[in-house]
């Protein structure tokens, strides 16, 4: 390992990192773990050289340096930087200061959370300056990060060609294959991963409801609750997010000896993505409702004092429902349709914003990216990608497979849903789920009472249903009698 300053004598580096907090240390390690030379830089440089020290044999494919200066001159030409600075206004004061000192081709590669919207707009200021610029999402935590993520690119394809090799050395491998995709041009690799959290939120979200059905309605300690998400994972809901919750619900706390989970403040925190999922998804049009319900969920839980209030006045919610196995497997169905409801929603909305942004999204490949590294990897993935790639355009609810799937286990999540309600146990992301399903088979729906209303105030016209033509009600025979 060689402290680079102003690009003092040692070999160049393949790529460079910027920001070596958790998720930047992580990746660092990573890249030089595939044998690639990598320069990292952090703006507070007692953090470089603690990284530096802390990285063992990988130090020798890894150039601490001090200054940007010398973290450029430490790249191999054309460069490839990779920023992983906090979202917002950190990744601008970067490439802001980075510009000047770059060329042409010169690529900046912003590897944060950001929003697509910001990263379409940093593509286009970026442009007239010669430097290439893309943003990738990266989805599998520190752990990913530092073994294997999986990668939502966007940008230049041809900025994707010149550093694919690396991101896909890098990423998660499922059956082999790299976890690590190009998307499309601009924002849509973070738009995608920006789908991906909020997808994320919903998986959690329902998986914390049929958790407080246990815990609250079936009187269940959060060990017995451990074992039965250790034996769903064995089963079609098998994923990381099972799985976690098997560990966090069978762990006791040091401290008290109690559960782990009987002694966590049920105030969850949020950084945004799951929330600009359901802005988009309203710009769009596009229905995501289990999505808005995991994230007005996240809300609800931060009102801690409203909602104990609210207990004072009108008494505990949730009253005992009978414990039975019979319960515990129509859990699972519910969370099986709630799941395939929710990535119905998320794919749909990938769809829209597909045609609206114009980014032709790979929607199969999508779904195999998330197959292995992200936090929602499930075995189910492997099915959606290929039902994707077999039915492109259609509802995920309706091919074959996962329709099957829907008529044998949306009565599991109906009646978790109306036993929820009766013993006033709050299922917001299920409840939605379960309405997507009903909304979406319902052929004749109510809106022509909506169209009738509309007509009736503001003369808005309406379809009729035996003729073409727009038409205004009889309202003012209806008014006068
Ligand atoms: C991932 C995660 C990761 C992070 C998010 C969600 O894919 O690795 O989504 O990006 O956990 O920031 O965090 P919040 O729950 O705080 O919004």
């Amino acid at each position: 390992m060689v402290l680079v300053q102003n690009g003092g004598g040692v070999m160049a580096s393949k790529i460079g990192l910027i920001g070596l907090g958790t998720m930047g240390a992580a990746l660092a390690q990573n890249i030089a773990d595939k044998g690639f030379e990598v320069a990292v830089f952090n703006r507070t440089t007692k953090v470089t050289y603690d990284f530096a020290g802390s990285v063992g044999d990988l130090a020798e494919k890894i150039t601490p340096t001090e200054s940007l200066e010398g973290f450029v001159a430490a790249l191999q030409k054309p460069r490839a930087i990779i920023l992983m600075v906090p979202a917002g206004d950190a990744v601008d004061t970067m490439i802001a200061s980075l510009i000047p000192l770059l060329g042409d081709d010169d690529l900046i590669i912003d590897a944060g959370n950001a929003n697509f919207r910001e990263t379409r707009r940093r593509s286009a200021e970026i442009e007239p300056t010669g430097v290439k610029f893309m943003g990738i999402g990266v989805s599998g935590g520190e752990e990913g990060a530092r073994f294997g993520p999986s990668i939502m690119g966007g940008g230049p394809k041809e900025a994707w060609d010149r550093v694919s090799h690396i991101l896909e050395a890098i990423s998660a491998k499922f059956q082999g294959i790299p976890c690590a995709t190009w998307m499309g041009s601009d924002g849509a690799g973070h738009f995608v991963k920006t789908v991906h959290n909020g997808i994320e939120y919903a998986d959690m979200q329902m998986i914390a409801e049929v958790y407080g059905i246990m815990r609250d309605g079936m009187g269940m300690p959060a060990a017995e609750i451990g074992a039965v998400f250790d034996r769903w994972n064995e089963g079609p809901l098998k994923s990381y997010l099972i799985e976690i919750s098997g560990k966090v619900a069978n762990a006791t706390d040091p401290l008290t000896g109690k559960p782990v989970l009987d002694i966590i403040l049920d105030r969850a925190g949020q950084k945004g993505t799951g929330r600009w999922t359901l802005i988009e998804a309203q710009h769009l049009a596009a229905p995501a409702t289990a999505i808005e319900a995991a994230v007005a969920a996240r809300n609800f839980s931060s009102r801690l004092e409203e909602r104990l209030s609210g207990e004072a006045i009108f008494g505990a919610a949730p009253s005992a429902v009978p414990k039975s196995a019979d319960l515990i497997d129509k859990l699972e169905q519910a969370l099986l349709v709630g799941k395939i409801a929710c990535y119905a929603q998320g794919f749909g909305l990938l769809a829209a914003a597909s045609e609206e942004f114009g980014w032709s999204l790979p929607m199969p490949a999508i779904a195999e990216v998330w197959r292995e590294g992200c936090i929602i990897r499930s075995a189910m993935l492997d099915d959606m990608a290929q039902a994707l790639g077999a039915h492109p355009g259609t509802n995920l609810m309706f091919a074959p497979k996962f329709a099957a799937q829907m008529k044998a286990n949306h009565g599991g999540l109906r009646h978790v849903v109306a036993l929820a309600a009766t013993a006033g146990t709050p299922t917001p992301a299920l409840s939605a789920a379960l309405s997507y399903f009903d909304m979406m088979r319902t052929g004749r729906s109510t809106a022509n009472m909506l169209q009738a209303q509309r007509d009736y105030f503001g003369r808005h016209t309406f379809q009729r249903v035996d003729r073409d033509g727009a038409f205004n009600g009889p309202w003012a025979d209806v008014e006068h009698g």
